[in-house]
């Protein structure tokens, strides 16, 4: 069964668009056809992740009479380890993988970045509007038939302004993601309950992704035992991170992080969490937006988006 999958979230900086990528490229790799959408009108970066020039984007589509077919760029072959072989820096302890076979296949479609292209939708008038939510409705038929998509993977804007509520109309599953360390619960709370809620209502199923979550990238630690001795120790968390048990155990080791609740939270609202992801501050210092699981394949963010895809 096909289905359409938006990451969204309150704030900004909490993951969607390298969880929304690193997902749709691990689908890929599996054997699925995917479509990934860049629907952040107003902040678009795929063009960080994939290198591509496209002549024709997702805002001509909205606003013209464009096809998709002339928007989606296939990059299926295009997905190599290449990237991270100009990086300097190397996520710690990894060889690159040079495993970059794609079973299945990937298209791309972009929003334009353009300062103009942004303002025009922005502002565009009644009858454009209606127009671009028309067209915008059929996007995800005209994928699933003609591109015959098993998976429509959508990044959005955080909030709740035009383009991120109507990206959200498209999706069968949204993911709420939130940034464990700026957690803001009262915004989180309002769009779940304000926003998600109707669409849970309709049919749509939401849940909860903990993203950058503390534990993994903190530093060894000297241990004086009873004589006096040093002992260097690694934290458990930075041990066991690339265990495949639950991540939640791991997270409840740490004393600072309220895991207890998150879970209120979570069954506050109604929403199950259905991941925590470390924070990977190696991989966050390349020098380009990172597709870690084409890249480094044996790198503990790739089994957490494999974990993630597994339940979708
Ligand atoms: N699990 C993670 N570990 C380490 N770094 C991460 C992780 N997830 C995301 N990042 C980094 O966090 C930064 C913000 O991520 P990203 O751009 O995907 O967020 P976003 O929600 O799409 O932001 P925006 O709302 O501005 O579109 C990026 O530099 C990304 O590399
Ligand atoms: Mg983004």
């Amino acid at each position: 069964m096909n289905k359409c999958v938006a990451f969204h979230s309150y704030k900004g900086g909490t993951g969607k668009t390298t969880l929304a990528c690193n997902s749709a490229i691990l689908l890929a790799k599996k054997g699925y056809r995917v479509c990934l959408l860049d629907l952040d009108i107003y902040a678009p970066s795929f063009q960080l992740y994939f290198s591509k020039e496209p002549r024709k984007w997702i805002n001509d589509f909205l606003t013209s009479s464009t096809d998709i077919q002339d928007v989606m760029i296939d990059v299926t072959n295009g997905l190599s380890g290449s990237q991270s072989r100009s990086d300097k820096i190397r996520p710690i302890n990894l060889v690159e993988s040079n495993d970059s076979e794609i079973k299945g296949k990937l298209w791309v479609g972009f929003s334009n970045p353009q300062k103009k292209e942004i303002f025009k939708l922005e502002t565009a008038d009644t009858d454009t509007k209606r127009q671009a939510i028309r067209r915008f409705i059929h996007l995800r038929e005209i994928l699933m038939s003609e591109f015959r998509a098993d998976y429509i993977i959508v990044d959005t804007s955080p909030g709740i302004r035009f383009w991120s509520i109507n990206s959200l109309a498209i999706a069968d599953i949204l993911l709420l993601t939130l940034k464990m360390s700026d957690l803001d619960i009262d915004g989180t709370r309002m769009v779940a309950e304000e926003i998600y809620r109707s669409f849970i209502e309709l049919g749509s199923k939401a849940f909860l992704v903990y993203n950058m979550v503390e534990g993994y990238c903190i530093p060894q630690q000297a241990i004086s035992d009873n004589d006096g001795f040093l002992h260097i120790s690694t934290h458990p968390i930075a041990q066991t991170s690339t265990d495949n048990g639950p991540i939640t155990q791991l997270v409840r080791q740490q004393d600072r992080l309220d895991v207890d609740g998150l879970e209120r939270l979570s069954a506050n609202l109604g929403i199950e969490i259905i991941s925590y992801i470390p924070c990977y501050c190696d991989i966050q210092f390349l020098r380009k937006e990172f597709l870690t699981v084409i890249n480094y394949r044996h790198h503990p963010f790739t089994s957490q988006i494999e974990k993630l895809i597994d339940v979708l």
